[in-house]
């Protein structure tokens, strides 16, 4: 595989962290230490921050998404927001099926599914999170269950709409924990992962998608994380919160 085929990524997901005006703040504090980064730079912020961080972002290199989509266009589904609707306000990104939603909103493999379906058709890029429980991993069942989640996920998705899929893995464990994967252990489910998409679709597509490790990635481990060859950046929970911890992560993957 050749990573220099894919673009290296990193996203931060702000998770319910930030007002509108600490958006703002943030993100201008972020700019001048970012710019010129080698790699793409991504901001997957709450809903209601997502206005203030476009205009904030506005001529920068930072781009902005959202931490989930609804699967329908429209209708009623109270407290829901849909793809066109990010679409219509300038949203590039939209994070689907990271194991907190998982976790405590109900989502499943089949839900990622219809939702990753809605965000593509409205030619959102999708950061796709996939990843094990600490159960799990001790059961040995992490190859199957991400080949599971991912091909779930991807089921009924053109080749050309995976082309805007990026996944995330996440382990469940790892997540705000403080306990990072190691460089190893990300390297193995990456490289896992990069196979079942060239099982589902070809070597071309697999060598072009975008795979990302998350869960507690600091300035301190993303130097080793981001050298992985199947590891092309991160999705950045914690550390996305500070303009320079965020930004040392940032020069790792430009490297
Ligand atoms: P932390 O970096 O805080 O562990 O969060 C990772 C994550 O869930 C990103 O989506």
């Amino acid at each position: 595989m050749n990573k220099a085929k894919r673009d290296a990524i990193i996203a931060g997901n702000w998770k319910m962290n930030k007002t509108p005006s600490e958006t703002t703040a943030l993100i201008n504090e972020m700019k001048p230490l970012v710019a010129g980064a080698d790699c793409k730079v991504v901001l997957c912020v709450p809903f209601v921050d997502l206005d203030a961080a476009l205009k904030a972002s506005e001529g920068s290199n930072i781009e902005i998404g959202a931490e989930n989509c609804h699967f329908e266009k429209s209708g009623a589904y109270t407290g829901e927001v849909s793809a066109p609707m990010l679409k219509e306000m300038g949203v590039k990104y939209v994070i689907i099926g990271h194991s907190e939603r998982r976790q405590y909103f109900g989502e499943t493999d089949v839900t990622v599914n219809l939702r990753t379906k809605a965000a593509l058709a409205e030619g959102l890029k999708v950061i796709l999170c996939v990843g094990e429980t600490l159960e799990q991993r001790e059961q040995n069942i992490t190859a199957e269950l991400v080949a599971m989640q991912t091909k779930i996920a991807l089921g009924g998705i053109s080749k050309e709409d995976a082309a805007n899929v990026i996944i995330a893995y996440e382990p469940v464990w790892a997540i705000g924990t403080g306990k990072t994967a190691t460089a190893e252990q990300a390297e193995e489910v990456c490289a896992i992962i990069r196979n079942v998409v060239a099982d589902i679709y070809d070597t071309d597509t697999a060598e072009a998608m975008t795979i990302q490790y998350g869960g507690s990635m600091n300035a301190k481990n993303c130097d080793e994380l981001v050298a992985k060859t199947n590891v092309d950046g991160g999705l950045i929970g914690g550390a996305s919160l500070k303009a320079e911890d965020f930004s040392v992560i940032v020069k790792a993957a430009s490297k």
